[in-house]
């Protein structure tokens, strides 16, 4: 087995993780679904689920790969022969996800090339997103320099890269975010969007609302899809495993927090309070902060840098996307890693021209109602992630049996102080919970 190379900080790991689950989940989806299934509600529940549900998946994902030393399939064969399938079914999401996501990152591209050249005034305007979504060789174009630059990054080898740049540019991000933030709640009439965004409204809760939190949890941390297992791989053994999954996920949650603090609140501003602007979907982010910045002293430059970090944060995610599936194909099938690479690359630009497709000539074709984009969104995180979530629980808590993971994180006589909310968690909580999801998601589907 080639030996693995170690993150040589404690901060370096998390910040190679963080640089994994931050990312377009964090500034360009979340804010969506807060603003679309109801705001403060939708915070509520996934606040609620990411301190129990994401941190227990979260922690048993990480100890699994520590343990092991191995990456997902060889992780869950290692420990027992017939979960083998697990792995493999995990290693399905990104591949799932990957050339979609990689589409959104051309958008960001071309956002910020369209600051840059002076564009802001454009993007401002009313159906610029529109225009430039429904069209269809430019989002094409931007697509694959997106996903372009992914791949010469994958190719070259990666871990040291993505140490660095989470190290200076993810903080950058951050403090950006919460100045914009503070700018759009100065916006007339963004206090009625805060209030919306902030505060729990019991009359705005549904199956959907909770659907939509989980399976943005997933997404957010990257989970349930074997990457956590890959990173806890790479993760040093003295490292308080505990302790740098509550880091992780206050880092996580806190900047989709933010970004959507970015873009609720000035959504309504912008609309005048109309409920409606709040369901645009995907394109939200992209409609909303080119007004925002518009509005803004300096909101060119403040723009330029802010979609050139967004670009960032874009990167290291599609990076570790891309890292797992092309170390699968390496494993699988035995190739080079440029070979595998190649392979990867030409797969995702084909099944990534589809979901740039269905916002323009392909439009008419809606699978279960769905654009294509958010058709592959759905199965992946409404669909396939519960399901891997579900087993991996089953897993953990009847086969290796929690202990493994506790022993795992108490490996140097750390503490595991929420080794109980763990135990039940993982048992019993999250698997009935997320049965109940399932169906309804299905039948949501269905229906
Ligand atoms: N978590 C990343 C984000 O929030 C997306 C992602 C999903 C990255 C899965 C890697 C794997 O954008």
């Amino acid at each position: 087995m080639k030996k693995r190379s170690n993150f040589t900080s404690r901060i370096g790991f998390i910040l190679a993780a963080a640089g994994s689950a931050v990312g377009l989940g964090n500034i360009w989806r979340f804010p969506y679904l807060a603003a679309k299934y109801g705001g403060g509600t939708f915070l509520l529940v996934y606040l609620i689920l990411a301190i129990t549900f994401g941190f227990s998946l979260m922690i048993a994902e990480l100890a699994l790969g520590r343990k092991t030393g191995l990456s997902a399939i060889g992780a869950y064969t290692a420990l027992d022969k017939r979960f083998g399938f697990l792995g493999v079914l995990s290693a399905i999401v990104p591949f799932i996800i990957f050339p979609y996501y990689c589409v959104i990152g051309g958008w960001v591209v071309k956002y910020f090339v369209t600051f840059v050249s002076g564009g802001m005034a454009a993007a401002a305007g009313d159906s610029y997103f529109t225009d430039f979504i429904a069209s269809t060789t430019s989002p094409i174009t931007w697509f694959f320099i997106f996903i372009g630059c992914t791949a010469i990054v994958v190719f070259m080898g990666v871990e040291k890269g993505i140490e660095i740049v989470s190290k200076f540019l993810m903080p950058l991000l951050v403090v950006l975010t919460i100045g914009i933030s503070i700018y759009a709640l100065t916006l007339d009439g963004a206090m009625g969007g805060l209030m919306y965004y902030i505060k729990p409204n019991m009359a705005d809760f549904s199956v959907k609302t909770v659907l939509a939190a989980m399976g943005q949890l997933f997404y957010s941390m990257s989970l349930a899809m074997g990457i956590m297992i890959t990173y806890g791989s790479y993760m040093r053994k003295e490292n308080n495993l505990e302790r740098s999954v509550r880091q992780i996920e206050i880092f996580d949650t806190a900047i989709a927090f933010f970004a959507g603090l970015m873009i609720v609140p000035a959504v309504y501003a912008f609309s005048g309070g109309d409920k409606s602007a709040m369901s645009a979907g995907p394109g939200l982010m992209f409609i909303t902060l080119p007004k925002v910045f518009a509005s803004m002293p300096g909101g060119a430059f403040i723009g330029t840098v802010f979609f050139i970090l967004v670009f960032f944060a874009a990167l290291t995610s599609a990076i570790s996307l891309m890292e797992t599936i092309v170390s699968i194909v390496m494993d699988k099938w035995k190739l080079d890693r440029p070979k595998s690479c190649l392979l990867v690359l030409v797969l995702a630009l084909i099944l990534g021209i589809p979901s740039s497709l269905g916002f323009g000539v392909w439009s008419g074709f809606q699978p279960l109602g769905f654009d294509i984009l958010d058709f592959w969104d759905f199965v992946s995180n409404s669909i396939l992630m519960p399901i891997v979530a579900i087993l991996t629980c089953f897993f953990v808590g009847f086969i290796i049996k929690p202990k493994a993971i506790s022993d795992e994180v108490r490996r140097n006589g750390e503490s595991f102080k929420s080794e109980k909310l763990f135990t039940v968690m993982i048992k019993w909580v999250a698997p009935i919970f997320l049965i109940a999801i399932l169906v309804s998601s299905v039948l949501n589907a269905l229906g």
